[in-house]
């Protein structure tokens, strides 16, 4: 099939300079979701309508494949679909969907092709509070035509079953019947929806296919609507980790934009961000507050509340946090500790290794059963560029340590607390950069003259 999306309206209410389907649901934008359902039915062509923003609208978008035609005004969704004719292959049914519907399930739509069969085929709802949309028409039972709320009558209006906008069309007439609209209606708009009683009159079948949950059709028309689809959308993630058997401390306090997959007896605490593609083992637990954005943490790790963590990988049986920060190019073997208001970055952690406290470790290749000090740091940048600190395997480094790049600390060293080492440092050896401790034996401390 051919499938067109109408992405063209300003969304004069969302009050913003970003083009309508540019905002993001779940961290995407609104028109990616669209094009993320159409990718997975097999069409032939994807043909976007674009008009206020467009530019913006095309660079933002990253899917290939896709044929994009200019609305340069927006005289309705009649006149939309039109401009996507020329892109379309005409013995193929063209499926209309929606740039700021972005709920809608594949699985809906492929009811509603299996319905249309060579026909057409809309989606509809019954909605309690029909009032906005157009209204479907029926006579004994069988769809006549769509009538938009602003040209119905009072009878008209008072009908529940909504035109969701969704529908399916043969191609080679939806053509000739676009070029047959006229805005003679309220709006002085072509409307998509008069389509509807030209395939009556011409004999063509209409099927009606409604979607599982009707928030599948909702749109968003303000920054409430997408703050509302934001919701529904995280409450489906939260259902399916559930049923998945992950634990969530509060199904409604969590966020996931991207795709978080989970072991087995996982357990999520609340307010939890998980960003990209993240992935869990098994029994990983993740504390209150923590964002993780592109991370692999495998089984049996915990990450206590207040984490930040992006592009990393955690082994097994790992602690990390509270208030820990792991940057791009981390990874930790297994059973490291990584505690409070520790910086790493760039770094390989060797396993049983433990930073606990107050540390920055960046550019750095970290060897087994190290101890990291509180207050070390690794000064890996020299105001040009950068360097890399080596730490060997069983070396102790003392609280309060400056690792002045490129350095290489030798196997099983020591090195004493409040140290600068600023040269390479011999294999199990103690060394110290400390000036000896001094009393000074006849001083007293100044004191204030009185007046
Ligand atoms: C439309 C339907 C209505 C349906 C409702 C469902 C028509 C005439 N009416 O009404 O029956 O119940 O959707 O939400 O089709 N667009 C363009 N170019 C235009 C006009 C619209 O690209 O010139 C796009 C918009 O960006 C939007 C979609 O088409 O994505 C729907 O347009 P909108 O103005 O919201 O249609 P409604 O009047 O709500
Ligand atoms: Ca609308």
């Amino acid at each position: 099939m051919n499938i067109v999306i109408l992405a063209a309206g300003q969304g004069k209410r969302m009050h913003s300079d970003l083009p309508k389907v540019l905002h993001q649901l779940a961290g995407r934008p609104l028109l990616a979701h669209v094009l993320q359902t159409a990718s997975v039915l097999q069409c032939e062509t994807t043909c976007v309508v674009y008009g206020h923003g467009g530019e913006q609208v095309k660079a933002a978008t990253s899917q290939s494949g896709i044929s994009w035609a200019r609305q340069e005004l927006q005289r309705g969704t009649g006149h939309a679909v039109l401009q996507a004719i020329p892109c379309l292959a005409e013995h193929l049914p063209t499926l209309i969907l929606y740039g700021d519907v972005p709920l809608i399930r594949t699985e809906t739509l492929l009811r509603l092709v299996a319905a249309a069969g060579d026909g057409m085929g809309i989606l509809t709802v019954k909605l309690d509070d029909p009032t906005g949309y157009g209204r479907i028409v029926r006579q004994a039972d069988a769809i006549t035509r769509i009538v938009e709320e602003k040209d119905a009558s009072t009878a008209e209006r008072a009908l529940k079953e909504i035109n969701t906008g969704v529908m399916l069309v043969p191609t080679m007439q939806l053509k000739s019947w676009l070029l047959r609209l006229t805005n003679d209606n309220s709006q002085g708009e072509y409307y998509l929806t008069d389509i509807v009683a030209m395939a009556v009159a011409e004999g063509v079948r209409i099927a009606d296919v409604q979607p599982a949950d009707s928030w599948e059709i909702l749109g968003v028309n303000s920054r409430a609507d997408l703050a509302r689809l934001e919701r529904l959308y995280q409450t489906q993630i939260s259902e399916s980790l559930l049923e998945k058997g992950v634990t969530l401390s509060d199904p409604a306090r969590l966020d996931v934009r991207g795709r978080l997959i989970c072991g087995r007896d996982c357990v999520i605490d609340v307010n939890c961000i998980f960003e990209g593609e993240v992935v869990l083992g098994n029994r990983v637990r993740v504390g209150a507050n923590s964002v993780l954005r592109n991370v692999q943490i495998e089984s049996g790790t915990c990450i206590e509340p207040f984490c930040h963590i992006e592009e990393a990988r955690i082994g097994e049986n790992c602690r990390v946090g509270p208030y820990a920060r792991l940057r791009p190019g981390t990874y930790l073997a297994e059973e490291v500790h990584v505690g409070n208001f520790v910086e790493v970055k760039a770094s390989k952690i060797g396993r049983g290794t433990k930073a606990n406290h107050l540390s920055y470790v960046g550019d750095s290749d970290v060897g087994q059963n190290v101890n990291i000090g509180a207050g070390t740091i690794t000064c890996n940048y020299d105001g040009a560029s950068k360097h890399r600190t080596v730490i060997e395997d069983d070396v102790f480094i003392g609280s309060n340590t400056q690792l002045i790049a490129p350095i290489r600390i030798g196997k099983g060293a020591t090195i004493g607390a409040g140290s600068t080492i600023t040269a390479d440092t011999p294999e199990y050896k103690l060394t110290l950069s400390r000036s000896r401790q001094v009393t000074i034996p006849d001083w007293s401390r100044p004191l204030k003259k009185k007046n």
